[in-house]
C-alpha cells in the first residue's frame, strides 16, 4: 500500500524583494545508483521561473511505498533579468531520494499563483511520474524526457507562428507532449508528436500560460522489472495498434508566453535578433565530461536595436559572458564545468537573444555528461567540397570496440588502421542530414555504438560522436538549383572508403559525360540514352555488381511510382544493352521513356554492391536470380552492404514539345559546381523527405513499359 510522505522544504528566498508570480517550471529526472536492498536513488532537477525576484515553493510531496528523506540542494539562482524591471528570473533545485522500485514515484507540488494571465489561471500544480523498475533494453531504470524553457518568452502578436519545444529522450524513446489545458488555448494547436505549438488564429495580447506533460514510450517492446521481480510488458509505441498507450514516465513543462502588441514587421536580424553560426541548432546534443569546462557559443545579430542580454535556462553554476562584435552582432559564451554528481545527466539548455523590445526564437539543446573525454573521442573532421571525413584517435576511446560503431545510416560502418578509426562519406550518403543555420548550411552525421538486437547485456559506455561540416550559403544560390548528383562515397570496415559515380554520357564511347550544369538532361522519347556506373576503390581486387536499377518519377529510390529496369541482377527492360567494360564499370544504353500522367521527369536509381574478386558465395557471383533470393547471411569481408545511388532528372519530351521545354530549361543559371551541389543537395533532401512522407503511406506500384509511353 502506498503511503504518502509530505516533505517540507524551508523557503529559500534568493533575492530580496516581493515575488510577483509563478511563470513556469520544468522537471528533469535521472535515476542514480541501485542498492542491494531494492532501493534506487533518484535525482530530480526542478527549474522554476518567476517574474520579479526568485522564490522557491516549499512543499514537494513524494508518493511511493518508501520515499525516505528528500535531500535538497538549492534552489540556486541560474539567470535573472538585470534590468530595473526585473521581468524574469529562474532558479534550479536538485532533489535526491532513495525510493523503492515496487511502485511508481509521484512527485508533486502546487502553489499560488500564476502571474496575471489572459485565461485567469490561478493555482499552479506540477507533477512528475517515474517508474524505477529496470528496463530490459538498457538494464537501467527508465530515463524521463528532457525539456526546459527560458523564464520569459515574449512575441509580438503578428509575429507568432509557432514555438518549437525541446523533446529529448536519453533512452531514445518516442516523446509526446500532452496539454492539460488545451481548451484554454482555442487559437493554438499543440502538435503532440513534435512538441510544437502552432498558431491557428489570433491570440489576445497578454500572458498565456501553458501546462504540458512530456511522456515517453518505447520504440520497441520492452519489459520493466521491479525489485520484487515483477515484470510488465510495455508495447512498442504504435497508435494504430493502441491509440491510448501508457507512458513510461511523465515530467511537467510549464511556461508563459507574453503576447505583445503588434509591431510593424517581424524580420529576423532586423526587427528581432537572429542567431548566427556557430550557435547550436535547436535539438543539438553536446557532450561534456566531468571536470572539464564545456563551452557553448551563442552569436546573434540585430541591426534594428542592440542586443542587451541573452536569457538562459541552464544548470546551476553555468556562467554567461557577453561580447560585442560590432555590426549589431553580440556573442555570449556559456561555460559550465560538470561535477561528479552530474555524471550521466542529460541537461537541457535553452536560450534567446534579447533587445529592449524584442526577442529571438528560443533554441534548446541538451548537454550529456560523460565520465571523461574518452567517450566523446578525439575526432578530427575534414570538410571537403563534396565529402566529410572523420578521423578518431583510438587511444582516446579505450575499451570501445570499433566493430560496434556505425554512422547514422547503419549500412555505413567505419574503417580503421592501427591508430585511428576513419570514415568518409559524401554529403548525401550514410544518413547525413542537412540543416539551415541561418547563414550556413550544416551537414551532420554521428558515430554511434550499437548492440546486437538480441544482446543480453548492454555495454553502458555508449559512444556518440556527432560531427558536422558547414558551408556558407550564398545569396544567389537559394533561387537556383543544380540537379546533378556528385559522387557517392561510403566507408565500410572491410572495404575502406569507396565511391560510385553515376553519369549520363553523350555517346556509346562512355567517355564524355553530360555536363552537370546541363541537368535536367533533355532527351526525346525513344532516343537512346547512355548511362554508366563506375566504382572507385583503393583496393585492387574488387568488382562492381548492379543488383537493380529502376526508374522513378521522383528523386527517391523508394518512390511509389516506378519501373524496374534491372531487378535481382536480371535485365528486365528489352531495350537495355550492356557494354563490356572492366569489373569496376557498368555501362549501358536504354531507350528513353516517360511516365504517363503529370510526371515530366525520370530519375534512375540503382542498388549497387562491391565484392571481393573471386568470392564464390558473394552476391556478385550469383548474378541474375530469377526467383526472389532467399535470405542469405552477408559475409562482411566479401561484399559491401547494398547502397542506393540515384541520378537525374531526365526530362523526356516528344519532339513537338521540345521548344516549350527548352524555355523552361532556360531558367537554369550556371553556378559553380561546389556551391551548386550544396544548394542542390539541400533541395534534394527536402524533396526526398517530402517524398518519403507522402509516399510512405501509399502502396507501391510497379509499372510495365507499355504503360510508360504516354499516348498524347
Ligand atoms: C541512499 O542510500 C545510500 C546507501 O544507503 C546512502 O549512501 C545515500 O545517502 C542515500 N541517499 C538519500 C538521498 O537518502
Ligand atoms: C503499427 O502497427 C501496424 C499494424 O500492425 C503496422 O502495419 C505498422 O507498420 C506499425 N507502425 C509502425 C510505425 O511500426
Ligand atoms: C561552481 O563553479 C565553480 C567554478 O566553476 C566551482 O568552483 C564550484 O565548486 C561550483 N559550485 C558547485 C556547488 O558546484
Ligand atoms: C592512420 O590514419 C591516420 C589518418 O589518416 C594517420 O594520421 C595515421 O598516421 C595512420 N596510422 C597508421 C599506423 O598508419
Amino acid at each position: 500500500m502506498a503511503c504518502t510522505a509530505v516533505l517540507l522544504l524551508v523557503s529559500f528566498a534568493l533575492t530580496v524583494g516581493p515575488a510577483r508570480g509563478f511563470s513556469g517550471g520544468s522537471m528533469t529526472f535521472t535515476p542514480g545508483n541501485s542498492y542491494p536492498d531494492g532501493l534506487v536513488e533518484v535525482h530530480f532537477y526542478f527549474r522554476e521561473s518567476s517574474s520579479g525576484s526568485c522564490v522557491s515553493h516549499p512543499s514537494w510531496t513524494c508518493e511511493s511505498v518508501t520515499c525516505g528523506d528528500i535531500i535538497y540542494a538549492g534552489p540556486e539562482l541560474t539567470d535573472e533579468d538585470r534590468s530595473a524591471e526585473r521581468l524574469w528570473c529562474q532558479s534550479e533545485v536538485h532533489m535526491t531520494a532513495n525510493v523503492s522500485s515496487n511502485a511508481p514515484v509521484i512527485l508533486s507540488n502546487s502553489g499560488c499563483c500564476w502571474e496575471d494571465n489572459v485565461h485567469s489561471a490561478g493555482e499552479w500544480s506540477l507533477q512528475a511520474h517515474v517508474d524505477t523498475g529496470r528496463r530490459s533494453d538498457t538494464q537501467s531504470p527508465n530515463r524521463s524526457p528532457v525539456s526546459a524553457a527560458i523564464p520569459y518568452i515574449r512575441i509580438p502578436q503578428n509575429c507568432f507562428q509557432s514555438l518549437h519545444l525541446l523533446a529529448h529522450d536519453p533512452d531514445g524513446d518516442v516523446v509526446r507532449c500532452k496539454s492539460d489545458t488545451s481548451s484554454d488555448h482555442p487559437n493554438v494547436n499543440l502538435d503532440e508528436d513534435s512538441c510544437t505549438l502552432h498558431r491557428t488564429g489570433s491570440l489576445d495580447v497578454g500572458l498565456h500560460v501553458f501546462e504540458l506533460m512530456l511522456e515517453d514510450y518505447p520504440v520497441s517492446e520492452i519489459t520493466v522489472t521491479n525489485s520484487d521481480g515483477v515484470s510488465s510488458v510495455k508495447d512498442a509505441f504504435n497508435l494504430t495498434v493502441n491509440s491510448n498507450p501508457t507512458a513510461l514516465g511523465q515530467v511537467p513543462l510549464q511556461f508563459a508566453v507574453e503576447i505583445l502588441a503588434p509591431v510593424q514587421s517581424c524580420v529576423p536580424g532586423v526587427d528581432k535578433p537572429s542567431f548566427l553560426t556557430p550557435t547550436p541548432i535547436h535539438g543539438d546534443v553536446h557532450h561534456a565530461a566531468v571536470g572539464h569546462t564545456h563551452e557553448i557559443l551563442l552569436r546573434a545579430q540585430s541591426s534594428g536595436s542592440s542586443i542587451l542580454d541573452f536569457q538562459v535556462s541552464g544548470p546551476f553554476n553555468m556562467s554567461k559572458t557577453l561580447r560585442d562584435e560590432g555590426h549589431g552582432v553580440t556573442v555570449a559564451t556559456l561555460t559550465w564545468t560538470p561535477q561528479e554528481r552530474d555524471l550521466h545527466r542529460h541537461v537541457p539548455v535553452c536560450f534567446t537573444a534579447e533587445t529592449l523590445h524584442s526577442q529571438s526564437e528560443m533554441i534548446c539543446i541538451v548537454v550529456v555528461v560523460a565520465k571523461a573525454r574518452v567517450l566523446t573521442g578525439e575526432a578530427e573532421v575534414i570538410c571537403g567540397s563534396d565529402s566529410i571525413s572523420i578521423v578518431v584517435n583510438k587511444a582516446s576511446m579505450e575499451g570501445i570496440d570499433q566493430n560496434w560503431l556505425q554512422l547514422r545510416d547503419p549500412t555505413c560502418s567505419l574503417a580503421s588502421n592501427d591508430t585511428h578509426i576513419l570514415g568518409t562519406m559524401s554529403l548525401n550518403t550514410c544518413g547525413t542530414t542537412v540543416e539551415d543555420s541561418g547563414d550556413f548550411m550544416v551537414f551532420k552525421n554521428e558515430i554511434n555504438s550499437f548492440e546486437t538486437p538480441n544482446a543480453v547485456i548492454t555495454r553502458r559506455n555508449q559512444v556518440k560522436i556527432g560531427f558536422s561540416c558547414q558551408y556558407p550559403k550564398l545569396a544567389s544560390v537559394s533561387s537556383h538549383y543544380v540537379n546533378h548528383k556528385s559522387d557517392y562515397i561510403f566507408t565500410e570496415s572491410s572495404f575502406g572508403t569507396f565511391g560510385y559515380s553515376f553519369e549520363v554520357y553523350t555517346d556509346n564511347s562512355f567517355s564524355s559525360r553530360v555536363d552537370p550544369n546541363q541537368y535536367p538532361v533533355e532527351v526525346k522519347l525513344m532516343e537512346t540514352l547512355y548511362m554508366g556506373v563506375e566504382a572507385h576503390s583503393a583496393l585492387p581486387k574488387v568488382r562492381l555488381f548492379i543488383e537493380s536499377c529502376r526508374a522513378t518519377a521522383e528523386d527517391n529510390p523508394y518512390s511509389a511510382v516506378y519501373y524496374d529496369i534491372i531487378k535481382d541482377g536480371c535485365i528486365l527492360d528489352e531495350t537495355v544493352t550492356v557494354y563490356p567494360s572492366d569489373s569496376m564499370k557498368y555501362d549501358f544504353e536504354i531507350q528513353a521513356f516517360k511516365f504517363t500522367g503529370r510526371f515530366d521527369e525520370v530519375y534512375i536509381s540503382c542498388s549497387v554492391i562491391l565484392c571481393a574478386e573471386g568470392s564464390p558465395n558473394s552476391r556478385c557471383s550469383q548474378g541474375c536470380l530469377s526467383q526472389t533470393p532467399s535470405r542469405r547471411r552477408r559475409d562482411l569481408n566479401q561484399e559491401t552492404a547494398r547502397h542506393y545511388i540515384i541520378q537525374g532528372p531526365l526530362r523526356v519530351s516528344r519532339e513537338t514539345q521540345h521548344a516549350a521545354d527548352a524555355s523552361v530549361n532556360g531558367g537554369f543559371v550556371h553556378i559553380s559546381t561546389s556551391t551548386g551541389v550544396f544548394a542542390g543537395l539541400f533541395i534534394i533532401t527536402i524533396i526526398v523527405l517530402v517524398g518519403l512522407l507522402v509516399y510512405n503511406a501509399k502502396k507501391s506500384r510497379g509499372l510495365d513499359r507499355t504503360h510508360l509511353l504516354s499516348s498524347f
